[in-house]
């Protein structure tokens, strides 16, 4: 149960499995684009974009596409930045945006880790989302190989860390949770940012992370 107790977690799971059409982040759109998350995470987005400013936007599960759109219209905003997005099955009809770079592959590729760490060598702020396979070992070995580009003052971001019981979806199994409690014994340069919470209700719970320094 989160800190604000059960209404939280009932507002939480009622817009992760709900809504007019099924849950309800299956049926959000950014700019006509499927994106599959909680808007109250998209706002949270915003926040963290605003106040750091990253140059590259590393993301990985790419999906339809909205996620990549959203990002490249908070960077428009901001007046620079590039979004690298990579999903494992090559997807139809992504959104096309000068600032959004698609791939096809595994987040855990060599091929795609080592453009990914060309990419950050050429910037000074970097921010990592990790949406991609949300089942604990994957979601372990992405931090490990893509938790080293995040700039100093940046964000990384493993979502869906609400899976297997925090609070939702109790019979996942081991998932982001899992995974970053595992990363985060480890002592790793980064602080869970509780303060991204703070909008009540986000599918990332532990799941903003702050490089410090
Ligand atoms: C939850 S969806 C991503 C949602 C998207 N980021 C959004 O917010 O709209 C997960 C995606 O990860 C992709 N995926 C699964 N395993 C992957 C892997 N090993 N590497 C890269 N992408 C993967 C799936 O094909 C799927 O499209």
């Amino acid at each position: 149960m989160s800190e604000h107790g059960n209404l939280t977690d009932e507002f939480t799971s009622a817009w992760w499995a709900e809504g007019l059409r099924g849950g309800t982040w299956q049926t959000t759109t950014w700019f006509g684009a499927p994106v599959q998350k909680h808007p109250f995470d998209l706002m949270m987005f915003q926040e963290i974009v605003w106040a750091t400013r990253p140059q590259l936007i590393i993301e990985t599960g790419t999906c339809r596409g909205g996620s990549a759109r959203f990002y490249a219209t908070l960077l428009d905003s901001i007046g620079e930045g590039d979004v690298l997005t990579v999903d494992i099955t090559a997807q139809p009809d992504l959104p096309q945006h000068p600032r959004i770079h698609y791939r096809t592959g595994s987040s855990v590729a060599t091929t795609f880790l080592d453009e990914a760490e060309a990419w950050a060598g050429r910037v000074e702020r970097t921010m990592v989302v990790l949406d991609s396979d949300h089942r604990a070992p994957h979601v372990a070995a992405e931090l490990v190989a893509l938790s080293a580009l995040v700039t100093p003052g940046c964000y990384l971001v493993c979502e869906d860390s609400c899976v297997n019981g925090h609070p939702l979806a109790p019979d996942f199994g081991p998932g982001p949770h899992e995974a970053l409690d595992g990363f985060l014994a480890g002592d790793p340069p980064f602080d869970v940012d509780r303060d991204r919470e703070r909008l009540w209700s986000t599918f990332n719970p532990q799941g903003y992370l702050r490089r410090r320094g």
